[in-house]
């Protein structure tokens, strides 16, 4: 049987290359052997104060980037999660199944709420099980994503074998993360140790799907490195984390290995390097970024995907709905 995948991108802003590189190209070529549903997870997005004229854009934005990075809209079912009730449903009836001690372990809610824990919303704290309706709606078998989520994951696969088991049936399909080797984390281009984010404060930290070639190259040429040439193997990159991560989003890039990577530019200094790297990223990023602004300037045909992608999600959301309300004892509405 075809297997079905399931992923979403906050609409938060405009993306990165962390996310084309350790999502959405991994999402591209999914799509020709699986039954792909690529959600824009606008109720997650909520759970830190966003402006709505500012959250309408960013939906269709995102819209616009799964096309341009190549999502088939007919192949897969492209939408948008609040046209889809269940996930709201489903995401009240995981929280409470889902004990605090599970939630209280997850980074993103530390990172994200930092110091001011008490004025971070409960819709923050429980952005998990929101996050595991959204897969275990759709009885998802791999969920790709970076290696930032992997731990979400995880706790979605807990919940599903923890309410399978408590009422001793297959409510759910257990969900297998996958996450790509070499673009799992994609750095700052201005700190090796940072992920590389569209909430950086810096836009130098990072490139954008939306950025222009002549923004690209600066960007490249001004990206932290250190003084030594490229070394020959994986092994000489250790302890350089700027250096590592050039030389894995060239990989990326590329579709080749690190140690390829290395093995070509042995001994070349950044100033050899740094311009190869930008032709590529140009290549690769410029034509993705015209092809959003097509979308955009004719939304109509982004509503129409959006409307066909929502219709067939709520098919498949419902059916597992109604099996979860029906096992934990709700009476069916008649
Ligand atoms: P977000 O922008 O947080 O909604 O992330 C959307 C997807 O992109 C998720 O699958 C993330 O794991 C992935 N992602 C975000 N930033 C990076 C990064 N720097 N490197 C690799 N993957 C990333
Ligand atoms: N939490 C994910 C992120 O920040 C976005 C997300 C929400 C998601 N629901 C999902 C990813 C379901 C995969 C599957 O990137």
């Amino acid at each position: 049987m075809t297997k079905r995948i399931l992923s979403g991108v906050q609409p938060s802003g405009a993306l990165t290359l962390g996310n084309y590189l350790g999502a959405l190209k991994n999402w591209q070529s999914l799509q020709e052997n699986h039954d792909c549903l690529f959600c824009i997870v606008n109720l997650h997005a909520i759970t830190v104060p966003v402006e709505p004229d500012a959250l309408r854009k960013q939906t269709l934005e995102i819209a616009a980037t799964y096309l341009a990075c190549g999502i088939d809209p007919v192949q897969s079912h492209i939408f948008v999660q609040s046209h889809v009730p269940a996930h709201a449903e489903l995401g009240w009836v995981l929280g409470c199944k889902t004990p605090m001690g599970w939630l209280n372990r997850m980074t993103q809610f530390k990172d994200k709420a930092g110091k001011h824990k008490e004025k971070a919303s409960l819709g923050l704290y429980g952005y998990p099980t929101l996050q595991a309706a959204d897969i275990l709606l759709y009885q998802a078998d791999g969920v790709p994503v970076g290696d930032d989520q992997k731990q979400h994951i995880e706790l979605t696969r807990d919940i599903a074998m923890s309410v399978n088991s408590a009422y001793g049936k297959d409510l759910f399909t257990v969900p297998e993360p996958m996450i790509e080797k070499t673009a799992a984390r994609i750095m700052s281009l201005r700190d090796g140790t940072k992920k590389m984010s569209k909430s950086d404060p810096s836009d130098f930290s990072r490139l954008n799907l939306t950025d222009s070639a002549d923004e690209i190259r600066l960007k490249i040429k001004k990206a932290k490195t250190d003084s030594g040439p490229l070394p020959e193997t994986l092994e000489g990159l250790k302890d350089r984390p700027e250096a590592k991560n050039l030389v894995a989003i060239f990989a990326s890039l590329s579709k080749q290995s690190e140690e390829d990577v290395c093995r070509q530019y042995a001994g070349a200094p950044f100033s050899v390097f740094k311009p190869d790297l930008a032709d590529l990223a140009v290549e690769v990023l410029a034509p993705t970024g015209e092809s959003i602004k097509k979308y955009l300037k004719e939304t109509s045909e982004l509503e129409r995907h959006l409307k066909r992608g929502a219709d067939y999600a709520n098919e498949i959301a419902e059916k597992t709905l109604k099996d979860v309300f029906e096992t934990i004892g709700f009476l069916p509405r008649l």
